[in-house]
C-alpha cells in the first residue's frame, strides 16, 4: 500500500510545463488554435430537457443558445432572434414554440420561423441550428477536427460500465464558479491526488486516496478511491454530516466506492459520489480567468424525499471546491511572480498520486508542439 511518506523515494522528475504556458496571453492565443477548436465542445446533458418541449439556456454558451427537446430530438438553437437578435428565452422551462418577447416572431422547437406578426410574407429567417453529437445523454458541439468516435472512445473505461447511463437520475441544479487563475491549473489540481491529505481534511475523511487506481486513454483518465469506512484522524464538520447521511442512505453499510472521477481533455470533467454525479466544464476566459459550470445530479427519489442528502453533499462539495480554489490561487500567483521576474521553476510528480498531471503535460505538451 502507498504511504504518503514515501514521496521523495518515489518522485521523479518530469518535464512540467514551463511558467509562461499560464501567464502569456500569447500562449492563450495558440491554445485556442491548437486544443480550444479542435475538441468537441460540452453544451448541456440530456437531463436539462428530458421531455418534449423542454429548454435549458445554455451557459456554455454563454447563453447565446438554448438545448430544446423536439420529439425526443436535442437540438441547439441561437437563443438570438432573427429580428432584432433580442436575446429571446431564459432558464429552462416548458413551450411548445420558442416566441421572441419583444414583436412575437414565433419558432418551432427546430428553429423554423413559422411566424412574424404583420409581415405579409414569412421571412424565413430561421434559428441558426449548431451541429451537435449526443454521446451516452452527454451533447457536445461538434468540430471539424475531432469526431465524436474519439469523445466516446475516451470515455469507454470498463470503471464505467453502467454509471454513464445516469439511470434513475435527474438534475437539480446548476452553478457556476468563477476562478481567477488560469484554466491549466484547475485541470492540473483535478488531475492530482496528492494535495487531498493535506488540503481537503473533510473529503479526506470520504476517500482513501492510498488505494487510488487510475486509468488513461490518449486525452482523457479515470481516478478511482474507495470510501474511507474507518475515520480519519482529520475530518471537517461539513463532510461528517455528509458522511453520516451517506451511511443513511446505504443502510449503514459502505459504499461501493469513495469517488470516481473521470477528465477529458482538455476540460470536461464527470464525478461519481455516493448518490450524485457532478458534471462540470471549464470555460477558459483569458489567461487569468476561467468559469467552471458545474450540474447536480441525483436519484429522483433523493430529490424528492430526502432534501437534507443534498443540501450536505453541496456544502461538502463546495467545501472542496473553495480549498482547490485557494491551491490553485497560490499556485497562479507564484507562477505570475516567477514569470514577472523571469526566472523558471519545476517539480517533481509523485507517482502514483500525480500520475494524471503527467499524464495530462505530456498531451497538453503534443498538442501544443506543433504551434509553438
Ligand atoms: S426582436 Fe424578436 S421579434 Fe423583434
Ligand atoms: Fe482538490
Amino acid at each position: 500500500m502507498l504511504t504518503l511518506k514515501s514521496v521523495d523515494s518515489q518522485a521523479k522528475i518530469f518535464s512540467q510545463l514551463p511558467v509562461h504556458s499560464y501567464i502569456d496571453p500569447n500562449i492563450f492565443e495558440i491554445e485556442k488554435k491548437a486544443i480550444f477548436d479542435k475538441y468537441p465542445k460540452y453544451l448541456g446533458h440530456r437531463l436539462m430537457a428530458p421531455e418534449h418541449g423542454n429548454y435549458q439556456v445554455l451557459d456554455a454558451l454563454n447563453q447565446a443558445a438554448v438545448l430544446v427537446n423536439n420529439h425526443g430530438k436535442m437540438n441547439v438553437l441561437s437563443n438570438i432572434c432573427r429580428h432584432r437578435q433580442a436575446l429571446m428565452l431564459e432558464n429552462k422551462g416548458s413551450a411548445s414554440h420558442i416566441v421572441c418577447p419583444l414583436h412575437r416572431w414565433t419558432y418551432g422547437l427546430d428553429g423554423k420561423l413559422e411566424g412574424a406578426p404583420y409581415f405579409k410574407e414569412n421571412p424565413c429567417l430561421n434559428l441558426e441550428s449548431f451541429p451537435v453529437e449526443e454521446i451516452y445523454n452527454l451533447i457536445f458541439k461538434q468540430t471539424q477536427k475531432q469526431t465524436s468516435k474519439n469523445i466516446k472512445d475516451a470515455m469507454e473505461f470498463k470503471e464505467l460500465n453502467q454509471l454513464l447511463n445516469f439511470e434513475s437520475y435527474k438534475l437539480h441544479s446548476i452553478k457556476i464558479d468563477h476562478y481567477n487563475f488560469n484554466w491549466k491549473t484547475f485541470i492540473e489540481v483535478y488531475l492530482e491526488d496528492y494535495h487531498v491529505w493535506a488540503f481537503h481534511p473533510g473529503l479526506n475523511n470520504i476517500v482513501n486516496c492510498d488505494d487510488l487506481t487510475w486509468e488513461f486513454k490518449s486525452f482523457s483518465s479515470i481516478q478511482k478511491v474507495p470510501f474511507r469506512n474507518k475515520n480519519h484522524a482529520q475530518s471537517s464538520p461539513i463532510y461528517d454530516i455528509w458522511k453520516s447521511k451517506i451511511y443513511e442512505q446505504n443502510g449503514h453499510n459502505s459504499p461501493a466506492f469513495g469517488a470516481i472521477w473521470l477528465t477529458i481533455y482538455p476540460f470536461f470533467m464527470i464525478e461519481w459520489y455516493p448518490n450524485v454525479i457532478v458534471v462540470s466544464h471549464l470555460i477558459p476566459d483569458n489567461t487569468d480567468q476561467c468559469r467552471n459550470i458545474i450540474e447536480f445530479y441525483y436519484p429522483e427519489e433523493t430529490i424528492l424525499f430526502d432534501q437534507d442528502y443534498i443540501t450536505a453533499q453541496q456544502a461538502a462539495y463546495n467545501e472542496t471546491a473553495l480549498e482547490d480554489k485557494i491551491i490553485c490561487e497560490k499556485m497562479h500567483e507564484g507562477r505570475r511572480l516567477l514569470f514577472k521576474n523571469k526566472q523558471e521553476d519545476m517539480g517533481p510528480y509523485h507517482e502514483p498520486l500525480e500520475d494524471g498531471l503527467k499524464h495530462f503535460h505530456q498531451w497538453y505538451q503534443s498538442e501544443m508542439s506543433a504551434y509553438l
